[in-house]
Protein backbone atom coordinates (compact mmCIF):
# COMPACT_ATOMS: atom_id res chain seq x y z
CA UNK A 1 0.00 0.00 0.00
CA UNK A 2 1.55 3.48 -1.03
CA UNK A 3 0.46 6.60 0.79
CA UNK A 4 0.64 10.27 -0.84
CA UNK A 5 0.50 12.69 1.70
CA UNK A 6 -0.52 16.24 0.65
CA UNK A 7 -0.06 18.92 2.93
CA UNK A 8 1.10 22.27 3.52
CA UNK A 9 3.33 21.37 6.53
CA UNK A 10 5.21 17.99 6.00
CA UNK A 11 7.49 18.70 8.76
CA UNK A 12 4.57 17.93 11.12
CA UNK A 13 5.22 14.18 10.39
CA UNK A 14 8.82 14.33 11.12
CA UNK A 15 8.62 11.14 13.30
CA UNK A 16 5.10 10.28 13.27
CA UNK A 17 5.57 6.89 11.34
CA UNK A 18 8.81 5.80 12.89
CA UNK A 19 7.34 3.62 15.38
CA UNK A 20 6.10 0.23 16.15
CA UNK A 21 3.53 -1.15 13.55
CA UNK A 22 3.57 1.62 11.25
CA UNK A 23 7.60 1.96 11.05
CA UNK A 24 7.47 -2.54 11.01
CA UNK A 25 5.27 -2.43 8.04
CA UNK A 26 7.55 0.34 5.92
CA UNK A 27 10.50 -2.14 7.11
CA UNK A 28 9.12 -4.98 5.59
CA UNK A 29 7.81 -3.55 2.56
CA UNK A 30 4.17 -3.34 3.35
CA UNK A 31 3.53 0.37 2.99
CA UNK A 32 5.35 3.43 1.67
CA UNK A 33 4.67 6.59 3.00
CA UNK A 34 5.32 9.81 1.04
CA UNK A 35 4.67 13.43 2.13
CA UNK A 36 4.15 16.23 -0.18
CA UNK A 37 4.67 19.71 0.38
CA UNK A 38 1.12 21.01 -1.42
CA UNK A 39 3.61 24.84 -1.98
CA UNK A 40 5.37 22.43 -4.51
CA UNK A 41 2.58 22.95 -6.99
CA UNK A 42 1.93 26.67 -6.92
CA UNK A 43 3.14 28.96 -9.93
CA UNK A 44 3.16 32.44 -7.87
CA UNK A 45 6.32 34.01 -6.03
CA UNK A 46 4.63 33.61 -2.57
CA UNK A 47 3.75 30.21 -3.73
CA UNK A 48 -0.14 30.84 -2.37
CA UNK A 49 -2.03 27.93 -1.20
CA UNK A 50 -5.30 29.69 -0.18
CA UNK A 51 -7.58 32.18 -0.86
CA UNK A 52 -10.84 34.49 0.58
CA UNK A 53 -13.89 33.00 0.57
CA UNK A 54 -16.39 33.70 -2.20
CA UNK A 55 -19.55 35.42 -0.66
CA UNK A 56 -17.16 36.88 2.68
CA UNK A 57 -16.57 35.53 5.95
CA UNK A 58 -13.99 35.05 8.02
CA UNK A 59 -10.76 32.55 7.12
CA UNK A 60 -9.00 31.67 3.94
CA UNK A 61 -9.94 28.26 1.95
CA UNK A 62 -7.38 26.32 0.04
CA UNK A 63 -7.16 26.98 -3.50
CA UNK A 64 -8.11 23.89 -6.08
CA UNK A 65 -5.32 24.51 -8.57
CA UNK A 66 -2.72 23.30 -6.44
CA UNK A 67 -4.42 20.40 -5.07
CA UNK A 68 -5.64 19.12 -8.52
CA UNK A 69 -2.10 19.74 -9.89
CA UNK A 70 -0.96 17.72 -6.58
CA UNK A 71 -3.05 14.87 -7.37
CA UNK A 72 -2.74 14.91 -11.11
CA UNK A 73 0.84 14.99 -11.35
CA UNK A 74 0.82 11.93 -8.67
CA UNK A 75 -1.63 9.71 -10.56
CA UNK A 76 -2.13 10.69 -13.69
CA UNK A 77 -5.38 11.79 -12.86
CA UNK A 78 -6.96 15.14 -12.77
CA UNK A 79 -10.65 13.73 -11.52
CA UNK A 80 -11.65 11.17 -10.18
CA UNK A 81 -13.33 9.34 -12.64
CA UNK A 82 -9.61 8.70 -14.49
CA UNK A 83 -8.19 7.74 -11.18
CA UNK A 84 -6.16 4.00 -12.06
CA UNK A 85 -7.79 1.23 -9.92
CA UNK A 86 -7.25 0.45 -6.04
CA UNK A 87 -6.03 4.19 -6.07
CA UNK A 88 -8.51 6.08 -3.83
CA UNK A 89 -8.30 9.78 -3.37
CA UNK A 90 -9.26 10.78 0.38
CA UNK A 91 -10.29 14.16 1.23
CA UNK A 92 -10.22 14.83 5.16
CA UNK A 93 -12.65 16.56 6.38
CA UNK A 94 -15.57 17.38 9.58
CA UNK A 95 -17.42 17.26 7.29
CA UNK A 96 -16.50 13.82 5.98
CA UNK A 97 -18.16 10.07 6.57
CA UNK A 98 -17.00 9.00 9.66
CA UNK A 99 -14.06 6.45 9.73
CA UNK A 100 -14.63 3.53 11.71
CA UNK A 101 -13.36 0.19 11.48
CA UNK A 102 -15.46 -1.23 8.78
CA UNK A 103 -13.96 1.76 6.12
CA UNK A 104 -10.68 1.00 7.23
CA UNK A 105 -10.93 -2.43 6.67
CA UNK A 106 -12.22 -1.32 3.18
CA UNK A 107 -9.47 0.51 1.95
CA UNK A 108 -6.98 -1.93 3.12
CA UNK A 109 -8.70 -4.99 0.99
CA UNK A 110 -9.75 -2.79 -2.00
CA UNK A 111 -6.99 -0.21 -2.41
CA UNK A 112 -3.62 -0.34 -3.13
CA UNK A 113 -2.78 3.61 -3.34
CA UNK A 114 -4.25 6.04 -0.75
CA UNK A 115 -3.93 9.95 -1.46
CA UNK A 116 -4.80 11.75 1.35
CA UNK A 117 -5.22 15.29 1.31
CA UNK A 118 -5.26 17.56 4.68
CA UNK A 119 -7.10 20.58 4.98
CA UNK A 120 -6.19 23.77 6.87
CA UNK A 121 -7.98 26.92 7.31
CA UNK A 122 -11.57 27.09 6.80
CA UNK A 123 -11.30 24.42 4.78
CA UNK A 124 -10.47 22.94 1.11
CA UNK A 125 -12.22 24.04 -1.91
CA UNK A 126 -15.74 22.44 -2.26
CA UNK A 127 -14.67 21.64 -5.86
CA UNK A 128 -11.81 19.20 -4.37
CA UNK A 129 -14.44 17.18 -2.69
CA UNK A 130 -16.82 17.03 -5.80
CA UNK A 131 -14.63 15.83 -8.90
CA UNK A 132 -11.58 14.86 -7.39
CA UNK A 133 -11.89 13.01 -3.96
CA UNK A 134 -13.06 9.97 -4.15
CA UNK A 135 -13.74 9.73 0.06
CA UNK A 136 -14.61 12.49 2.39
CA UNK A 137 -13.55 11.05 5.35
CA UNK A 138 -14.00 12.75 9.10
CA UNK A 139 -12.02 11.51 11.92
CA UNK A 140 -14.67 12.14 14.72
CA UNK A 141 -17.06 14.87 15.67
CA UNK A 142 -14.92 17.31 16.37
CA UNK A 143 -13.04 20.31 14.58
CA UNK A 144 -9.32 20.08 14.51
CA UNK A 145 -7.15 22.58 13.26
CA UNK A 146 -5.68 21.04 9.91
CA UNK A 147 -5.97 17.14 8.17
CA UNK A 148 -2.46 16.31 9.54
CA UNK A 149 -3.82 14.62 12.75
CA UNK A 150 -6.17 12.85 11.11
CA UNK A 151 -4.05 11.49 8.08
CA UNK A 152 -2.10 9.86 10.71
CA UNK A 153 -4.59 8.28 12.34
CA UNK A 154 -6.35 7.13 8.47
CA UNK A 155 -2.69 5.39 7.86
CA UNK A 156 -2.41 4.16 11.41
CA UNK A 157 -5.92 2.49 11.17
CA UNK A 158 -5.55 1.32 7.45
CA UNK A 159 -2.10 0.07 7.81
CA UNK A 160 -2.74 -2.38 10.88
CA UNK A 161 -4.92 -4.18 8.62
CA UNK A 162 -2.75 -4.96 5.85
CA UNK A 163 -2.24 -8.38 5.70
CA UNK A 164 1.23 -9.49 7.48
CA UNK A 165 1.47 -6.18 9.37
CA UNK A 166 0.12 -7.50 12.64
CA UNK A 167 2.39 -10.20 13.02
CA UNK A 168 1.35 -13.17 14.03
CA UNK A 169 1.38 -12.47 17.90
CA UNK A 170 -1.60 -10.41 17.30
CA UNK A 171 -5.06 -10.53 15.64
CA UNK A 172 -7.34 -7.38 14.64
CA UNK A 173 -9.83 -9.75 14.84
CA UNK A 174 -10.28 -9.86 18.41
CA UNK A 175 -10.08 -5.87 18.83
CA UNK A 176 -13.10 -3.42 19.33
CA UNK A 177 -15.21 -3.09 16.38
CA UNK A 178 -14.28 -6.05 14.02
CA UNK A 179 -16.92 -8.29 16.02
CA UNK A 180 -19.27 -5.42 16.18
CA UNK A 181 -18.23 -4.94 19.95
CA UNK A 182 -15.44 -3.36 22.81
CA UNK A 183 -12.83 -5.77 22.62
CA UNK A 184 -12.79 -7.26 26.48
CA UNK A 185 -10.44 -5.79 29.31
CA UNK A 186 -7.04 -6.32 29.56
CA UNK A 187 -4.64 -7.20 32.33
CA UNK A 188 -1.09 -7.90 33.06
CA UNK A 189 1.39 -8.65 36.20
CA UNK A 190 1.49 -8.11 39.05
CA UNK A 191 -1.68 -9.81 39.92
CA UNK A 192 -2.32 -7.56 43.20
CA UNK A 193 -1.26 -4.02 42.52
CA UNK A 194 -2.28 -1.41 44.94
CA UNK A 195 -4.95 -3.62 46.55
CA UNK A 196 -6.39 -3.97 43.03
CA UNK A 197 -6.91 -8.06 41.89
CA UNK A 198 -7.06 -9.19 38.49
CA UNK A 199 -9.97 -11.41 38.13
CA UNK A 200 -9.87 -14.65 39.62
CA UNK A 201 -10.88 -16.49 36.32
CA UNK A 202 -7.88 -15.17 33.99
CA UNK A 203 -5.53 -16.52 36.42
CA UNK A 204 -7.05 -20.25 36.59
CA UNK A 205 -5.80 -21.88 34.00
CA UNK A 206 -8.95 -23.02 32.33
CA UNK A 207 -9.18 -21.41 28.87
CA UNK A 208 -12.78 -22.05 28.19
CA UNK A 209 -13.52 -20.01 31.24
CA UNK A 210 -11.25 -16.90 30.29
CA UNK A 211 -12.99 -17.07 27.01
CA UNK A 212 -16.44 -16.97 28.53
CA UNK A 213 -15.41 -14.42 30.69
CA UNK A 214 -13.56 -12.20 28.13
CA UNK A 215 -16.82 -12.56 26.01
CA UNK A 216 -19.19 -11.41 28.62
CA UNK A 217 -17.03 -8.66 29.92
CA UNK A 218 -16.45 -7.47 26.10
CA UNK A 219 -20.46 -7.26 26.30
CA UNK A 220 -20.23 -5.27 29.38
CA UNK A 221 -18.17 -2.47 28.35
CA UNK A 222 -19.96 -1.97 25.16
CA UNK A 223 -23.11 -1.87 27.11
CA UNK A 224 -21.63 0.56 29.52
CA UNK A 225 -19.44 2.61 26.72
CA UNK A 226 -20.89 2.43 23.74
CA UNK A 227 -24.33 0.96 23.71
CA UNK A 228 -24.99 2.32 19.94
CA UNK A 229 -22.58 -0.67 19.18
CA UNK A 230 -25.21 -3.25 20.39
CA UNK A 231 -28.35 -2.59 18.13
CA UNK A 232 -26.27 -3.47 14.89
CA UNK A 233 -23.78 -5.88 16.64
CA UNK A 234 -24.35 -9.85 15.61
CA UNK A 235 -24.97 -10.80 18.75
CA UNK A 236 -25.83 -14.40 19.51
CA UNK A 237 -28.71 -15.95 21.88
CA UNK A 238 -25.66 -16.40 24.05
CA UNK A 239 -24.89 -12.77 24.06
CA UNK A 240 -28.39 -11.79 24.06
CA UNK A 241 -28.42 -14.09 27.93
CA UNK A 242 -25.32 -12.63 28.88
CA UNK A 243 -26.47 -9.16 28.54
CA UNK A 244 -29.71 -9.33 30.35
CA UNK A 245 -27.39 -10.80 33.33
CA UNK A 246 -24.81 -7.81 32.68
CA UNK A 247 -27.80 -5.37 33.27
CA UNK A 248 -29.08 -6.85 36.27
CA UNK A 249 -25.96 -7.03 37.61
CA UNK A 250 -25.43 -3.47 36.96
CA UNK A 251 -28.45 -2.56 38.51
CA UNK A 252 -27.82 -4.56 41.42
CA UNK A 253 -23.87 -2.88 42.15
C1 LIG B 1 -10.53 24.05 10.88
S1 LIG B 1 -10.85 22.67 9.84
C2 LIG B 1 -12.14 23.28 8.81
C3 LIG B 1 -13.47 23.16 9.47
C4 LIG B 1 -14.63 23.54 8.53
N1 LIG B 1 -14.74 24.96 8.38
C5 LIG B 1 -15.91 23.01 9.15
O1 LIG B 1 -16.45 23.63 10.07
O2 LIG B 1 -16.37 21.92 8.72
C6 LIG B 1 -9.46 22.62 8.78
C7 LIG B 1 -9.13 21.25 8.23
O3 LIG B 1 -8.85 20.35 9.28
C8 LIG B 1 -9.19 19.04 8.88
N2 LIG B 1 -10.12 18.49 9.89
C9 LIG B 1 -10.68 19.15 10.91
N3 LIG B 1 -11.46 18.35 11.64
C10 LIG B 1 -11.41 17.13 11.07
C11 LIG B 1 -12.02 15.88 11.36
N4 LIG B 1 -12.84 15.72 12.38
N5 LIG B 1 -11.71 14.83 10.54
C12 LIG B 1 -10.89 14.98 9.50
N6 LIG B 1 -10.29 16.15 9.17
C13 LIG B 1 -10.54 17.21 9.95
C14 LIG B 1 -9.81 19.13 7.49
O4 LIG B 1 -8.83 18.76 6.55
C15 LIG B 1 -10.19 20.59 7.40
O5 LIG B 1 -10.20 21.03 6.07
Amino acid sequence: MRFDIITIFPGFFASVFEYGIVKRAQAAGLVEIHLHDLRRWTSDRHRTVDDRPFGGGDGMVLKPEPIFAAVEELTGAGRRTDLPARTRVVLLSPQGKPLTQALAAELAASANRLVVICGRYEGVDERVAEALATDEVSIGDYVLSGGEPAAVVLVDAVVRLLPGALGSATSAAHESFAAGVLDCPHYTRPAEFRGLRVPEVLVSGHHARVAAWRRKEALRKTWRNRPDLLERAPLSDEDRRLLEEIRREEQSA
